[in-house]
């Protein structure tokens, strides 16, 4: 990621950034003061300054100046920049940690570039002036943190599927992992995966074939730390199976491993801050595809718990893989809370449109935590029941439950999950619609947006160490 730093000056040789409102001294002052400067925050106006020093001031407004709206401001900010213009940014006295935060995070999230795109990374230096320094320097580690979270998740989601395959997405987890002290990563493959009876029927009709992540976060000098799993779905690309996707419903579906990317992501910010609890995040792998080996409509499937699922239509792939993953957690790891994600039905989008995720808990104390730290990251999500009226709709005669059933699309696949999870806490979050972006929009740029790596931070950043 391009630099962002704190300095004692504006310096003379840079670019000025100046929120609305800032009082200047000399003739910048007075310059600035004469504009009808922007109030609303992503609105800025551009004071070019030919032959003179600094060559243009950029006003921006930040709104009631609380972190949100800082967060929008920095991403018109970057926007404005040229890729190598080094720029400084005026931070009036008395601006929270929190608007500090919020600044450096849209500064990034929205100066955002694919690693492969022909178009390179900005090269630009951006540095923020201002008091208060030692709170300043911990906001910029916490959005860098959280920036490189998301430029990772966005990075494996916008990845093609013809790259993107199990074996490279696990490879991308042991590369990061390798990285940083304190976490484990264990991949497991073949034979290995003889008890994921989901995740291997999914796989099936694929040339890539599936795999199973774990990877760990454990923090030092921690006595009996809290155990948070990370479930996400993983699924590199979705045809549909037999039950094949028609061609618009399909175009998009290398996105379909979007839980995967901000479960390991946030697990690596974890380790990055080292936080004082333990994270695991599992990642089922597999490619839903079309062929003769290819699981069919009507298959029975036996889980990870040895329960046993109808395959009712093999575009119903994503519980079928979580379920096995859901199992193993609950079954191998102990743990005080599971949350999952994952793109998981397109009922997300009809029931809540582009930019919010369906939030699903029995737990109320977790929900409102959940939707409190997706609120403060800037991710949306609305919670919707589990109704247990609608539980009888999963009813096969020939397994424990059918894998698709009738019922409204997004509750039904949470109700499949909720057999799943053991005795822990947990919530589920099905981030179909919020996963990807049509077009540059605030913070987000166009296509992956990296959704639930942000907030799963914020939220395990909450939390105290001991269990
Ligand atoms: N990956 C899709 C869900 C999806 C749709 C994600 C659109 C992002 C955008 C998922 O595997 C799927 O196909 N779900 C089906 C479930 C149905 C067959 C019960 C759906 O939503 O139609
Ligand atoms: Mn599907
Ligand atoms: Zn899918």
């Amino acid at each position: 990621m391009f630099p962002i730093g704190l300095t004692e000056a504006l310096d003379e040789q840079r670019t000025w950034i100046v929120p609305a409102g800032a009082v200047l001294p000399g003739d910048i002052g007075a310059e600035i003061t004469a504009l009808s400067a922007p109030d609303k925050p992503g609105e800025i106006t551009v004071l070019p300054r030919p032959l003179r020093r600094p060559s243009r001031v950029i006003v921006a407004g930040t709104g009631d100046g609380d972190e949100a709206a800082w967060r929008v401001a920095g991403a018109a900010i970057v926007r404005a920049l040229d890729d190598d213009e080094h720029a400084r940014i005026a931070i009036p006295d008395g601006t929270s940690e929190d608007a500090v935060r919020g600044l450096a995070e849209g500064l990034w999230l929205a100066g955002y570039r694919y690693r492969d795109a022909p178009e390179p990374p900005r090269s630009g230096r951006i540095d923020l002036v201002g008091a208060d320094h030692p709170a300043y320097a911990r906001a910029l580690a916490q959005a860098h943190a959280t920036a490189t979270a998301t430029w990772l998740a966005r990075d494996l989601t916008n990845t093609p599927s013809s790259v993107k395959n199990p074996a490279w997405f696990a490879d991308q987890v042991v590369a990061e992992a390798a990285t940083r002290p304190g976490m484990t990563v264990t991949v497991l493959a073949g034979d290995q995966l003889e008890r994921f009876g989901g995740l291997r029927a999914v796989g099936a009709g694929s040339v890539s074939p599936p795999r199973f992540v774990e990877l760990s976060w454990t923090p030092s000098g921690v006595t009996s730390p809290r155990h948070v799993v990370l479930v996400g779905k993983g699924i590199t690309f979705d045809t549909g199976g037999i039950s094949i996707k028609p061609r618009d419903g399909m175009k998009l579906m290398k996105k379909d491993m979007g839980g995967a990317a901000a479960v390991i992501a946030a697990t690596l910010a974890a380790a990055d801050l080292q936080l004082p609890v333990r994270v695991t995040a599992l990642a089922p792998l597999a490619e839903n595809a079309i062929g003769g080996s290819a699981f069919r409509p009507g298959d029975v499937i036996t889980h990870y718990d040895g329960s046993t699922s109808e395959n009712t239509n093999s575009d119903a792939e994503g519980r079928i893989v979580l379920a096995d993953a859901l199992a193993y957690a609950a079954d191998r790891l102990q743990p005080d809370l599971v949350l999952n994600l994952a793109t998981l039905t397109g009922a997300n989008a009809v029931a809540l449109g582009k930019r919010t995720a369906a939030l699903y808990s029995p737990d109320d104390e977790l929900a409102a935590a959940l939707a409190a730290a997706g609120d403060a990251a800037g991710e949306k999500m609305w919670r919707l029941p589990l109704p247990g009226d609608y539980v009888e709709y999963l009813r096969s005669d020939i397994a424990d439950r059918v894998s698709a059933p009738q019922g409204p699309g997004s509750v039904m696949a949470a109700l499949f999950l909720r057999d799943f999870f053991g005795d822990a806490t947990w919530a589920h979050l099905d981030m179909s619609a919020p996963s990807w972006a049509e077009a540059p929009d605030a913070e987000l740029t166009k296509g992956a947006t990296g959704w639930g790596a942000r907030t799963l931070i914020r939220y395990l950043s909450t939390l105290p160490g001991q269990s």
